[in-house]
């Protein structure tokens, strides 16, 4: 039997790298116009690493870590977010130092072990900004317009931004007693899942799309913040006024990870069905000291790849393309080959993509499979062509041909390619 793949992972290729890498390139280009640099950290983690950020008693951590002992007996875990390794990384290597803000942006694959489904998978991709050291409202704002400056620069339109506040360490609690009469009230009615989660951690109740009813009317976060959480929240929707960025006010958004102070912000797409969410994030002012590090207040989001390119699908939003073919250099017989190479290498030297045949097929099968290419010029190169040195050039899409010498070819096809193009 033909071993495949693991269920809720995918191979991306051909068409659909395009919008990958426009994504990708975008959202680097963004990042750091705004002065964020680029991290990498492993895909591999201490458990406790997770279990200390993302909390003992989220669902992440309960049950979607990919955890093992290595052959250490250590017990290790593929990250399933990227919060928590930044975070290490930024102590480990005392970047603390540099003084700060400091911006960082990452890009890579995360693993949880859900349920696939459309949007939903087992290995998914994020690409993810974090702003350290600023505990102002101001750090806040420019982290949400720099994912709304993303979002548009890829031509995103039909998105929402939600954002919310969940206080501080003190005043959450009245949030959490407030909340936990309340459910009280319906215990029976919520789900079974819930039921355990009002014990553990209240505030997710809300988020449960069974018991959506049921949160509707459930008191809001943001009539319980303490003076401190009351100014910062309304100072950043004042900046996100001034600049027109829009957004809805959901006191149901809690998220899903323990470790968020304050705001807490979603972007969700309207044409995507149940998972759409494409990115979400929000401030962690007490997870550098929870992972046993000083007091450094920092913000940050990531989205998934996966629900970006659907969501761009889903509006028609086409990446740019690059042809790997863009030159076909058709050799019959060995001397011709060696010819081809050397051509072929100077045409990538100026920058033409260039493909040699290296199947040994007579002209008509070179020629079908430059067609099946999309190559826009092939270079034909035979026995009688090597002795009167020269080479055919063809146009692939009007089959025009002519002969060049073989020290003009390069430039001739350069410049037919800048014609063509321009
Ligand atoms: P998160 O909301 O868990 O936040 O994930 C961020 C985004 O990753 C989601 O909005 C979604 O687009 C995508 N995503 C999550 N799980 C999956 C999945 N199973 N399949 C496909 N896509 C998925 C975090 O991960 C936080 N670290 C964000 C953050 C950064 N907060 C502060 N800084």
């Amino acid at each position: 039997m033909r071993i495949q793949r693991i269920k809720g992972t995918n191979d991306i290729f051909g068409e659909e790298i395009f919008y990958w890498r426009f994504v990708e390139e975008t959202f680097r280009k963004v990042c750091e116009s705004f002065g964020a640099e680029e991290m990498r950290t492993p895909i591999i983690e201490p458990t406790e690493l997770f279990v200390r950020s993302v909390g003992e008693e989220t669902d992440i951590v309960q049950k979607e870590m990919y955890t093992f002992v290595d052959r250490g007996g250590r017990s290790v875990t593929l990250r399933p977010e990227g919060t928590a390794s930044l975070v290490r990384a930024f102590m480990e290597n005392s970047l603390v130092n540099r003084g700060f803000p400091q911006r960082f942006y990452y890009v890579g694959p995360m693993f949880r072990y859900e349920k696939p489904q459309s949007g939903r998978l087992r290995q998914f991709h994020q690409i993810g900004y974090e702003c350290i050291g600023s505990p102002s409202p101001r750090a806040d704002f420019e982290t949400i317009l720099l994912l709304n400056t993303f979002l548009k620069e890829i031509g995103l339109a039909r998105h929402r931004v939600y954002i919310n506040s969940i206080g501080c360490p003190s005043c959450r609690p009245n949030y959490r007693n407030a909340l936990k009469e309340y459910y009280s009230f319906r215990y029976e009615q919520l789900c079974e899942d819930c039921k355990k989660r009002y014990e553990r951690n209240v505030l997710r109740l809300l988020d449960c799309k069974v018991d959506a009813e049921l949160a509707k009317s459930a008191p809001k976060s943001v009539d319980f913040l303490c003076e401190e959480c009351r100014r910062h929240y309304d100072e950043l929707k004042e900046y996100l006024d001034s600049a027109g960025i829009p957004y809805v006010e959901d006191h149901t958004l809690v998220r899903g990870l323990d470790y968020y102070t304050r705001t807490v912000f979603e972007v969700r797409h309207e044409g995507l069905g149940a998972q759409n969410a494409i990115a979400g994030g929000g401030r962690y002012d007490g997870l550098f000291e929870d992972l046993g590090g000083p007091s450094i207040p920092a913000l940050g989001f990531a989205g998934g790849i996966e629900r970006i390119v659907l969501a761009m699908k889903e509006e028609g939003i086409l990446p740019p393309k690059v042809n790997p073919h863009e030159v076909y250099v058709v050799v019959l017989g060995k001397e011709a080959f060696k010819v081809g190479v050397e051509l072929a290498k100077k045409l990538r030297e100026r920058g033409v993509n260039t493909e040699v045949e290296i199947m040994e097929r007579n002209i008509s099968a070179q020629l079908k499979n430059a067609n099946r290419l999309g190559a826009r010029f092939s270079i034909i190169i035979g026995e009688s062509e090597i002795t009167r040195s020269v080479v055919l050039l063809r146009d692939m899409a009007s089959g025009e041909q002519f002969e060049a010498g073989i020290d003009l070819a390069v430039d001739r096809v350069v410049d037919a390619l800048k014609t063509k193009s321009s």
